[in-house]
């Protein structure tokens, strides 16, 4: 199925000829430095933030308006009518009767595919509690390509929070896409990963292994993806106190690391990485957001059916 007119909800919606696709694209639209069309023009997307977000809102935007598109903005349950007491469901409908997309960032799991049952436009999940964030998993294994060169036949760490972070789920289901030699899942031990995921990466005939202890790893790592602990997904304030702080990426982690290893973060990062780390070859986190932009524009204009003359 290609990208024309569909809704983003889950990373295990797309097969691999559609990463190979989007792909292809964002690298034409970076090679060319692609910045400024007016392909979009007369569109307009629905941004629709009900948590907060730095870069999938202003990246989304971003690659809208370098389209020659339009974007009318929604942050937070305050400013809109859902705080007078109207339903998720009617202010759906709402964006939808205003704009040509919508993009969706809710607490709740499954908001964004509700979103989509209701809506005639497309709507791109940017983030629905814990569950999914398909549009980073496209940028970090975009990321991965472009920097390492194949995302196939590579030794994979994703270390954190793999229990809450929905970046981290959906980085190891479109790994599942491809053929990493091995995931090392590395967490502290109330944070592994959870059991639908690791269903899926069976299923998928993944070859994985759980740690606690990143240094007993290191040396094999190609990628490493780090994510945060999600502080806010916690129900209890108790068990974030356990293990908040429990792990940090450091200089003197990676002595025995390969020179040529990168690390990833979907960002915002705390400080699970040594901010020594940020100006060193390993880091690729600001890199990764940067693409950002290229990679949602190519998606705007797959999922638009607009071929631009690159
Ligand atoms: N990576 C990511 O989702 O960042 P934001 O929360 O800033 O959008």
């Amino acid at each position: 199925m290609s990208f024309f007119n569909r809704d983003v909800i889950s990373i295990t919606d797309f097969n691999r000829n559609n990463f190979e696709e989007l792909f292809d694209l964002t690298e034409k639209l970076l090679d060319k430095k692609v910045s400024n069309l007016d392909i979009l023009e007369g569109k307009i997307m629905a941004s629709a933030f009900f948590e907060p977000s730095t870069r999938t809102r202003l990246s989304f935007e971003t690659a809208m308006k370098r389209l020659g598109g339009d974007v009318i903005t929604l942050v937070g349950e305050e400013a809109v009518s859902i705080k007078k007491g109207e339903s998720f469901i009617d202010t759906v409908r709402m964006l939808d009767s205003y704009s040509d997309i919508i993009v969706i960032r809710h607490s709740y799991e499954g908001a964004a595919k509700l979103a989509a049952e209701i809506a005639n436009s497309p709507v791109i999940n940017g983030g629905d509690g814990k569950q999914h964030h398909p549009t980073q998993a496209f940028i970090d294994l975009f990321t991965v390509k472009r920097l390492k060169g194949s995302i196939d036949g590579l030794i994979y760490g994703v270390l954190g929070d793999l229990k809450y972070a929905r970046t981290a789920n959906s980085f190891l289901l479109a790994l599942t896409r491809f053929n990493p030699k091995k995931i090392y899942l590395i967490s502290p031990s109330i944070l592994k990963v959870r059991s639908e995921t690791r269903d899926y990466l069976v299923k998928s005939g993944i070859t994985f292994e759980e740690y606690t202890d990143i240094t007993e790893i290191i040396d094999e790592l190609d990628v490493l993806y780090v994510t945060r602990i999600q502080k806010e997904r916690f129900p209890d304030p108790v068990e974030y106190e356990k293990v908040r702080g429990s792990y940090r990426v450091t200089t003197s982690i990676l002595k025995n690391a390969k020179p040529d290893l990168k690390i990833l973060h979907p960002l915002p990062k705390l400080d699970e990485i040594d901010p020594k780390l940020d100006e060193t070859k390993y880091a690729a986190y600001f890199k990764q957001a940067y693409y950002g932009v290229p990679v949602r524009m190519a998606l705007l204009l797959l999922i638009f059916g607009v071929k631009p003359d690159l």
